[in-house]
Parts: structure tokens; C-alpha cells; sequence
């Protein structure tokens, strides 16, 4: 079996699907459940077998290597991260605690594990960590994308603690010989997003009525991929990744943030079209800008095809159609999430940042 810990959120979620939809290797999930992690995402797996949920904290050493004792995985794909820029903003103390000192206890759980396997299993291991491409910092308009070697420059304290978490991979294998393998992909967008991110907050919004709240002047630069290819690209860098090396994924799809609201309520004004027969585009709000916005991501794709011959299979027409169409037929799946706490989230992120824009 292999190890996901994450399965809950929204690419964990996606690549424990896809997987067993795809083979019969059981998936252990490990996923504290955050704000962000849903089983409701993975009610189809439902007295599925092959799929066993534990709820657990990656950091805690003890049960992750208890875990590991216990199912013997041949793989970990490390998802688990709080994900978001705004909320790293907020408080980062979470992101430090989960995305640096959780990956330690993961890694160090998986060494003792990897360390006491006989030799063919030890050989055969993998930890596969899952990364961003905002651990490279900020582009300028004309330079070139971000290839493995640029050298890291996160920004936010979520790209920080990102950064922090790839360094240790990268020692553990430097140092003790794991076989680690690392992705850093680009912005994803698809089913089971969690509305607080850009693509399906502007959905989310527009069909409720609200304010569309682009920070700034909208022109940071975003390179899109689907979900379904982020989970393609895992798989094939687990299945044939060397050891030790970095694969940037992403969707060699740059779009303006402002361009991807507009194209997201010219879908809506046809698919779901407003009773008022009003554009979309008209909710669109200009809000305070984000402190610290990177300008541009940019993935440089070329070494994951090159090497392991994938690439994405979605175009951003195709996927994002695809992303709203699933949306306009989940509503329940978004009515559910939208709790007690996604509200207090909501009030504390656009409360002010909406009343500015009234009144400017
Ligand atoms: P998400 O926020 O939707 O899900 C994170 C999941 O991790 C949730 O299920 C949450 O409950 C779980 N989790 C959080 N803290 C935990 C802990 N201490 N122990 C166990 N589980 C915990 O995130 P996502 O968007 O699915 O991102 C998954 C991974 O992919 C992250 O590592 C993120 O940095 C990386 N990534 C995301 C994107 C993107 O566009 N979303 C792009 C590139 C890389
Ligand atoms: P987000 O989905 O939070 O991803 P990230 O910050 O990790 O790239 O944001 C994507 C882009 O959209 C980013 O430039 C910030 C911008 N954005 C808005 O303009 N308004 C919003 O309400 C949100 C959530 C994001």
C-alpha cells in the first residue's frame, strides 16, 4: 500500500481517487482534518477496502511511525500543508507548525521505517513530497520561468515554510540516503477546491450574488494547472522519478488574474446565467491588494516531459469549463462547507477590504 497524508483536502483528495480509480493498491489517508480537510471528498470510496482513513496529526512522531510499523507502505505521498497565502498572512504559527515541523516528524517517522527494511524494500521505497512553485519567489514580466535550479526566494510565510519543509527533504536524502523525490507545481484548480482560493471563491460568489474581490489592480500572473494532471504528473514521478531530484510541474498556462475572473463569469453568464440576464462581471469588486503579492509565477515544464514524458493533458479552456461545470452540479458539496467558520474566515479576509472598495 502507499501512504497519503492530506487525502482529505483538495489535491490529496483528487490523487486518492484517481489512484484507486485507476488500481487496486490500497491508500492509507492520514489527515488531521483541518478547516480545509473534508471526507466528504471522498464519500464515493465509502466502504471502499482499498481505502483506509486515519485520523491523525503528522506531527505526531509517534503515530506517524506507529502508522508506518503497523501498514508497512512502500510509499509516502506527503500532501499534508496548510495551503493558503492569505491565512499564512493571518497567523503563520500554524503553517510553521504543520508545513515545517510536521514534514520533520513525517521524515524522521520515515527514516526509522526505510532505515530497518531489508534491502530490496529499502531500495524500493519512496517519500514523495509535495511542493509549490511559490517557493521560488517573485517573476519580473520578462524572465524567464522557474526551472529547478532557480534558487529559492519565498516570499509569504506559507511559501516560507514551503521552502522550509523542501531543505529538509532534500537533506534527508543528502544525508542519510532516503529516497526522497520532490514535485514544486504550479497553481492548481479543479473539483473538491476549497472556496477560499481564487477559482472557486469567484464561482462560489458570483452564483450567491456577492462581491468578486480582485486584490490589487488584478494583473499577478497565476501559471493554471488542472488537478487531474498535478495527480498525473505525482504518479509518474513516483512510478519513475530519480531519487534525490526536484520535477517542476505545471500547466505552461500564465493568465492575469483579472483575465481568469472574466473568462470564469463568461462561463457562468452561459452555463448558469443570472435571472436578472446581468453579466457576472458586473459583481467584480477591486479590493485592497494582499501584502507581499508575488507579481508572476511561471513553471518551466520541460525536465519532468523530458525525463518521465508527462505533460498536461488539460487545456485551461477545457479544465476550467470542466472545474464549472462540476461546481454548478456540488452545490450541496459547497453549502456544507460553507460553516460557522468559513464565514469568520470570509469576514475577517474581505470584511474591510470590501468596505474600502465601496467607498473608493
Ligand atoms: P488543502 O489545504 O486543500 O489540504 C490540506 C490537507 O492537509 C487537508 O486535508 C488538511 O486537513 C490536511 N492537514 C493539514 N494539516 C495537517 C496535519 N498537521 N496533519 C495531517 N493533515 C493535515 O491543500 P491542497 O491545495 O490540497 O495542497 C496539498 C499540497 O499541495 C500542499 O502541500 C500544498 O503546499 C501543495 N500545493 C498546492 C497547490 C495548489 O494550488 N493548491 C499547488 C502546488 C502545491
Ligand atoms: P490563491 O488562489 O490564493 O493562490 P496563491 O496565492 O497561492 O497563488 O490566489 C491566486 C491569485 O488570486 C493570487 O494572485 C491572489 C489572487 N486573489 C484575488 O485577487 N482575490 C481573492 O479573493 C483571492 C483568494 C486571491
Amino acid at each position: 500500500m502507499i501512504l497519503v497524508t492530506g487525502g482529505a483536502g483538495f489535491i490529496g483528495a483528487n490523487f486518492v481517487l484517481d489512484w484507486l480509480a485507476r488500481n487496486d493498491e490500497p491508500v492509507l489517508n492520514v489527515d488531521k482534518l483541518t478547516y480545509a480537510g473534508n471526507l466528504g471528498n471522498l464519500s464515493t470510496l465509502d466502504g471502499d477496502a482499498r481505502h483506509l482513513f486515519v485520523h491523525a496529526d503528522i506531527c505526531d512522531n509517534e503515530a506517524m511511525a506507529a502508522l508506518l510499523a503497523q501498514h508497512r507502505p512502500r510509499a509516502i505521498v506527503h500532501f499534508a500543508a496548510e495551503s493558503h497565502v492569505d491565512r499564512s498572512i493571518h497567523g503563520p504559527a500554524e503553517f510553521i507548525r504543520t508545513n515545517v515541523n510536521g514534514t520533520f516528524s513525517l521524515l524522521e517517522a520515515a527514516r526509522q521505517y526505510w532505515g530497518a527494511l531489508g534491502a530490496a524494500d529499502k531500495a524500493a521505497f519512496r517519500f514523495l513530497h509535495v511542493s509549490t512553485d511559490e517557493v521560488y519567489g517573485s517573476l519580473g514580466p520578462n524572465d524567464p520561468p522557474f526551472t529547478e535550479t532557480t534558487p529559492y526566494a519565498p516570499n509569504s510565510p506559507y511559501s516560507a515554510s514551503k521552502a522550509g519543509s523542501d531543505h529538509l527533504v532534500r537533506a534527508y536524502h543528502h544525508t542519510y540516503g532516503m529516497p526522497v523525490l520532490t514535485t514544486n507545481c504550479s497553481n492548481n484548480y479543479g473539483p473538491y477546491h476549497f472556496p477560499e482560493k481564487l477559482i472557486p471563491l469567484m464561482i462560489t460568489n458570483a452564483l450567491a450574488g456577492k462581491a468578486l474581490p480582485v486584490y490589487g489592480d488584478g494583473q499577478q500572473v497565476r501559471d493554471w494547472l488542472y488537478v487531474g494532471d498535478h495527480c498525473a504528473a505525482i504518479r509518474r514521478v513516483l512510478e519513475a522519478g530519480r531519487t534525490g531530484e526536484v520535477y517542476n510541474v505545471g500547466g505552461w498556462n500564465e493568465k492575469a488574474n483579472l483575465d481568469v475572473v472574466h473568462t470564469l463569469c463568461d462561463l457562468l453568464d452561459a452555463l448558469s446565467p443570472r435571472a436578472d440576464g446581468g453579466s457576472y462581471r458586473t459583481q467584480i469588486a477591486y479590493v485592497t491588494d494582499r501584502p507581499g503579492h508575488d507579481r508572476r509565477y511561471a513553471i518551466d515544464a520541460r525536465k519532468i516531459e523530458r525525463e518521465l514524458g508527462w505533460k498536461p493533458a488539460e487545456t485551461f479552456e477545457t479544465g476550467l469549463r470542466k472545474t464549472v461545470q462540476w461546481y454548478l452540479s456540488h452545490q450541496e458539496w459547497v453549502a456544507n462547507i460553507q460553516s460557522g467558520a468559513y464565514l469568520k474566515w470570509m469576514e475577517s479576509n474581505y470584511g474591510q477590504r470590501l468596505a474600502q472598495s465601496a467607498l473608493a
